[in-house]
């Protein structure tokens, strides 16, 4: 039975590459093998899927420049809605299940009680817009799997914003960092390891289909996390030169953006952690390891 993983190159689809490979051929496709923002080589892609006819499919392939979207809403439609369409058409065509990751900006982030999947959406930027789109493509299509809403996606590889107070810590004396929007920080690496339990629970009827929210326990703001990683950071001996105490906190309207930010990014897991008999770890274990991992990287 062989698996497909799409965005092989990102966060989460770097992880799955790693924590997948107990469910045995892996094929792990880029963007260099398909463009998911052409419509011809996605059509090339529905193609390989009928011919390969995977058991799995696992989409980490997403726009993700959230500020950028606003600038580029058909960009981020033809990725994060058009491309899981055909893709999901695909899957259903040959049975396939498939793997899907969303996230918090579906919701229009008021309020401070955690979201569950039966909330309702109101996505208030662009790249929400085009990610709930392609939650409703993925549940119209009629294709097995699951779609897991995360929040706050931090790793050892590509773009974060762990990575990025890390080096800024190490080149500014004073920080100023958004206090009033509070979410939980989760790993690459645990959303792959949860995917692979997913898998393994939907392959045996003991978890159904649909939609989950998969972040880790806990919450913080965007500031809380930068003390605490760059605390970390500075523990481990990393050359910090901003100052304990000298990381302020700033509200949303401080800093505009673009996009407009949730400011309550919680999610409730207790679906998700129902069905796999799991609890998910607090999201300090995993920064600790981003953190260890960016430190040794250097
Ligand atoms: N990052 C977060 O904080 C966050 C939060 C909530 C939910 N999520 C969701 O979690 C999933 C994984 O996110 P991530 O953090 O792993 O994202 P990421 O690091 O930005 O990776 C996205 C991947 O998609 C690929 N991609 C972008 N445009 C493409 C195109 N036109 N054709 C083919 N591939 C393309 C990128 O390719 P290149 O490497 O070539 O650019 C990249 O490898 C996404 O569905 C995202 O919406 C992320």
């Amino acid at each position: 039975m062989s698996t497909m993983i799409l965005g092989r190159d990102g966060q989460v689809g770097h992880a799955l590459v790693d924590a997948l490979a107990p469910l045995g051929p892996l094929q792990t496709l880029s963007r260099a093998d398909y463009d998911l923002a052409d419509p011809d080589q996605r059509e090339s892609l529905a193609q390989r899927i009928a011919q390969d006819r995977p058991a799995l499919i696992v989409n980490a392939a997403a726009y993700t420049a959230v500020d950028r979207a606003e600038s580029e809403p058909g960009l981020a439609h033809q990725i994060n809605a058009e491309a899981v369409s055909v893709i999901a058409q695909a899957a259903q065509r040959v049975g396939a299940r498939l793997i899907h990751y969303s996230t918090d900006y579906v919701f229009d982030g008021s309020g401070t009680r955690p979201w569950r999947e039966s909330d309702p959406t109101a996505p208030q930027s662009v790249y929400g817009h085009s990610k709930r789109a392609g939650e409703e493509a993925f549940l119209a299509s009629g294709c097995r799997g699951a779609i897991f809403r995360t929040s706050w996606v931090h790793s050892i590889q590509g773009n974060n914003f762990v990575k990025t107070m890390l080096r800024l810590a190490q080149e500014r004396d004073r920080l100023s960092v958004v206090a009033d929007q509070i979410g939980a920080p989760t790993s690459a690496r645990l959303i792959a390891n949860v995917t692979l339990h997913a898998v393994r629970a939907l392959r045996a009827g003991v978890m159904s289909g649909g939609l989950y929210h998969l972040s880790a326990a806990g919450e913080t703001s965007w500031h809380g996390l930068a003390v605490y990683a760059i605390e970390r950071a500075r523990a481990a001996g990393a050359p910090i030169k901003v100052a304990a105490g000298q990381i302020q906190a700033i509200t949303t309207e401080d800093y505009p953006t673009a996009a407009k930010r949730p400011k309550n990014s919680r999610l409730d897991c207790r679906r998700l952690c129902d069905a796999l008999g799991v609890d998910l770890p607090d999201w300090q274990v995993d920064v600790d390891q981003t953190v260890n991992g960016i430190l040794v990287a250097r």
